[in-house]
């Protein structure tokens, strides 16, 4: 697809999980154990922590996402009739480990190269997130790690994007915002970012305010959109 390109971008901000790391790996290491279940159970685990994280912040009663992540699990093995604590410890294990898609860490470098900052704005609990990132070895490569940990709200609450504004100190306007979730894609342009959505999975666009300006496959098709 061909887009205008992103000009006078000052920083690149990333979501975290489906993004730059995939969230179906954690459930892919251990489906010698979990066999035929190993791909429902991952969807459900996906979709009821981001459900538990809407929910959550609706409600008022946040807790991290370690927690969230934890009780989606519970959620989803019970659904697929599992009973197994030390499977699900190493599932949640699994999750501190996830792999990063394998344009990653070039993209970032390519990035950090051209004097692009870069950062993830991220539910993620920032153990979580500190994990996955070094695990990935992408540590050097990030100007920031922003969890919305310290505001007690998930996305797509706006003020989890202002977050971003605030600590890089570079306007909305200026920031590119790159997720595969296509809810947070629409939760970060309404905010005001420019945004690209990472469009891993072949989804529909999402009947929200705020559509993303660009739409990419992979974030190798970042640079070029920024003009590099
Ligand atoms: C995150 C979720 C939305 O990393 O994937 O914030």
């Amino acid at each position: 697809m061909t887009h205008p390109r992103f000009s006078d971008i000052g920083a690149c901000v990333f979501d975290a999980y489906g993004t730059l790391f995939d969230v179906h790996s954690a459930a892919a290491k251990c489906r010698a154990d979990l066999g035929d279940k190993a791909d429902a159970v991952s969807r459900t685990w996906r979709d009821k922590q981001l459900q538990y994280t809407w929910l959550r912040s609706l409600m008022g009663h946040y807790v991290d996402f370690w927690r969230v992540t934890g009780d989606a699990l519970d959620y989803a093995l019970e659904t697929q009739g599992v009973d197994d604590a030390t499977l699900r410890e190493r599932l949640m294990a699994c999750y501190l480990e996830l792999a990063a898609y394998p344009e990653v860490k070039d993209v970032l470098a390519r990035l950090k190269d051209a004097g692009v900052k870069c950062a993830i704005l991220s539910n993620g609990a920032p153990e979580m997130l500190a994990a996955a990132v070094r695990n990935a070895g992408i540590d050097d490569l990030l100007d920031a790690v922003l969890s919305v940990d310290e505001l007690g709200v998930y996305k797509p609450h706006p003020t989890v994007y202002r977050l971003a504004v605030d600590r890089l100190g570079i306007a909305a306007g200026r920031i590119a915002f790159q997720s595969s979730n296509a809810w947070d894609a629409n939760g970060a342009a309404a905010f005001g970012f420019r945004v690209a959505w990472v469009n891993r999975f072949g989804q529909r666009a999402e009947r929200l305010p705020g559509p993303a300006a660009a739409e990419l496959t992979t974030l190798s098709e970042l640079p070029p959109l920024l003009g590099l």
